[in-house]
């Protein structure tokens, strides 16, 4: 366990901690030498570094575990740690729970609730289907500590296990509305939507977008690994495969948010729909739980829902 986590550094305190280097720009001084700009984070956040001596720095680079000595002083208006000495810290010798943002709740019971909608499925091909994920440690390893997002929602390690149960409950209300729907397609497809994130993102040190996710996407790169396992499954119906990959393709709705189709039949359509409600509404509560006790009427303009959120009197 760390001592000191970058959430509740103050300025004029002085840190003797280990961080995750998230960014290392060296520039040189008007009058010689070199300075560098720095960024160090834990599993809390983020804060600025400065080191006026770029040279003592040595062959540290982002992405480092580091032990750092300095002081905290206000900027600006932010925080940033004046850096007198950074060293590199190995891998082995650090916890990585303490550098990445995880979910607080029980991951076990998640987990749990999601093998049960697994089992709830009936249909023997997308039984199949499921399994193949399902029965594959390593996938199951990837799938319960990847995080939904990098910033956007759910982005904490295992956030995608949590966000694909909230869509899975969703769809199950849903299905309870629309009984015509497909209930075991909506839930196969409900499970495995987001199933490409395990390799959009990296989630070592910090959470990040991996190149395989900078080029091709979650949507792309899922719809890949499941085309993968269908090919695998003997006689599994075309149509079937079809649709199943026209909604891992069409979830995000429309074109210009990243989907190359819009959902062409109702459970495709429903989809979308869970999986958008439950990403704004874990938006407006991340707003919220950063707005708390800050006695603020509406929150800064959030670039993805495109509003300022009316946070109202605090009771
Ligand atoms: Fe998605
Ligand atoms: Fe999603």
């Amino acid at each position: 366990m760390k001592s000191q986590y970058v959430d509740e550094l103050k300025a004029g305190q002085s840190v003797k901690e280990i961080f995750v280097l998230g960014k290392k720009i060296v520039k040189d001084k008007k009058d010689g030498g070199v300075y560098a700009i720095l960024e160090f984070s834990d599993r809390t956040g983020t804060i600025d570094g400065i080191s006026w001596d770029g040279d003592s720095l040595g062959e540290v680079t982002a992405g480092d575990f580091v032990f750092v000595t300095g002081n905290v002083t206000e900027y600006s208006g932010r925080l940033q740690v004046v850096v007198n000495s950074m060293s590199q810290v190995e891998d082995g010798e650090v916890d990585a729970t303490d550098f990445l943002p995880t979910y607080l709740g029980d991951i076990n019971s998640v987990m749990k609730a999601l093998q049960e909608f697994r089992t709830s499925v009936r249909d023997k091909n997308l039984r199949q289907l499921l399994d193949s994920f399902f029965d594959d440690n390593e996938f199951m390893i990837l799938f319960r500590l990847a995080p939904a997002a990098k910033r956007v929602h759910h982005a904490y390690l295992g956030g995608l296990a949590v966000h694909t149960l909230s869509v899975l409950r969703l769809l199950r209300s849903m299905q309870s509305v629309y009984e015509f729907l497909n209930a075991d397609l909506l839930i196969t497809a409900g499970i495995l939507h987001d199933v490409g994130k395990i390799e959009e993102y990296t989630y070592k040190k910090s959470i990040n977008i991996s190149d395989r996710g900078r080029l091709l996407g979650h949507i792309v790169i899922g719809s890949e690994m499941v085309a993968e396992r269908l090919r695998q499954i003997p006689d599994f119906p075309k149509d079937l495969r079809l649709k199943i990959l026209h909604m891992i393709l069409s979830h995000h709705g429309e074109k210009e948010w990243g989907s190359p189709k819009q959902p062409l039949f109702p459970e495709a359509l429903v989809l979308h729909y869970a999986d958008n409600l439950d990403s704004k509404i874990e938006m407006m509560r991340q707003i919220y739980s950063r707005h708390r006790g800050q006695n603020k009427q509406w929150s800064d303009y959030h670039p993805f829902l495109e509003r300022e959120i009316y946070l109202g009197e605090e009771s």
